[in-house]
């Protein structure tokens, strides 16, 4: 894509955003950053560059689904430091609910899975989570699903969640002779005959392992987008955008990547990050900390940006 020549300065960026009406923001892990959630591939704080120590050939099989389901702890020994807690938003999410608010936001496509989008007020018919998110969780076997709260205690447990579905369908299978594993005190397995009365059984005879291991319902390589993704893009924005802002992401990962060529070329595009990226001709490059360059944009259209993260002047 050939650069638009008469956008190319902050306040070029400023005018864009003041006469457009239809803005798709595509945010990445960079805009949480300041909350202390680490980015994925920055060289020595993005999480790609913690797992070394997992022995994984590349450290995105983390979230690979064919691992997942042959070991689910390589996940699980990184969820623990990964999922949401508190209800804290950066003032990059403020300004994308701030667009919102002034009527100008058509869509906030996320690759992020800490679902802080929601809690800064981006309603949901406005937000794509690309990547899904932790705010639920199913069963890889039966697929019940379940708020993402309810598998947070054992993952900081540091234990794999199990479905709870497949864990009643085991304990009705109970009967005189069905026969389980359980673990001997020398942690050796041996077969064991269930008992037959469900009211003096402990919770520990049931073969807990033998259930559907729950994952967070966020999209793993090796499985599709969910498909507000294409739907939402194909059929609803690409004929009403009229600029694209691309916030905090390196712009690595199909197919959230490919929105940005998919959209019309004559549509401005902005991006704000602190490294540029080369594989995209943007018309603006606003390079520094996303906060920072959000709250200079708003000083500039004369916006309230509140939140107690921007320094009073
Ligand atoms: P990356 O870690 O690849 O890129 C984050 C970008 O944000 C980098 O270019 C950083 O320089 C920049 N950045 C970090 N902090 C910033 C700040 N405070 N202000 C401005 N820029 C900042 O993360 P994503 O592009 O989001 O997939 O990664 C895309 C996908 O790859 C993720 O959704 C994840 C991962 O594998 C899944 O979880 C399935």
């Amino acid at each position: 894509r050939i650069k638009l020549p008469q956008f190319n300065t902050i306040d070029d960026a400023v005018d864009l955003i003041l006469k457009s009406h239809n803005i798709v923001v595509l945010t990445g892990a960079g805009i949480s950053t300041s909350l202390g959630i680490p980015d994925f591939r920055s060289k020595d704080t993005g999480l790609y560059s913690k797992l070394r120590h997992l022995g994984l050939n590349d450290p995105q099989e983390v979230f690979d689904i064919h691992i997942f389901r042959e070991d689910p702890t390589y996940f699980y020994t990184v969820a623990r430091d990964i999922i949401p807690s508190g209800d804290r938003f950066t003032p990059t999410h403020a300004f994308i609910a701030l667009l919102q608010q002034k009527g100008k936001l058509l869509t906030n496509y996320s690759q992020n899975i800490d679902n802080i989008e929601a809690m800064a007020g981006i309603l949901p018919e406005k937000l794509v989570q690309c990547h899904g998110s932790f705010a639920t969780a199913s069963c890889i076997e039966c697929k019940y699903q379940v708020p993402g709260e309810a598998v947070f205690p054992d993952i900081r447990a540091g234990r794999i969640p199990r479905c709870d579905k497949c864990i009643e369908g085991l304990r009705r299978l109970k009967a005189p002779n069905a026969m389980k594993r359980k673990r001997s005190a020398n942690g050796e397995k041996k077969k064991r005959r269930f008992d037959n009365d469900s009211d003096s059984e402990p919770e520990e005879d049931y073969d807990i392992p033998a259930a559907g291991v729950m994952k967070p319902d966020i999209t793993f390589f090796g499985e599709p987008l969910p498909d507000k993704f294409s739907d939402r893009l194909t059929g609803h924005d690409v004929d009403k955008v009229d600029l694209v802002i691309v916030i905090g992401t390196s712009l690595k990962v199909a197919p959230v990547s490919e929105v940005i060529p998919y959209l019309p070329a004559s549509i401005p595009q902005m991006y704000i990050s602190r490294e540029p990226v080369s594989h995209v001709n943007f018309d603006v490059d606003m390079l520094g900390d996303c906060d920072v360059v959000v709250a200079e944009l708003c000083r500039r259209m004369d916006w309230e940006l509140k939140h107690e993260m921007i320094p009073e002047n």
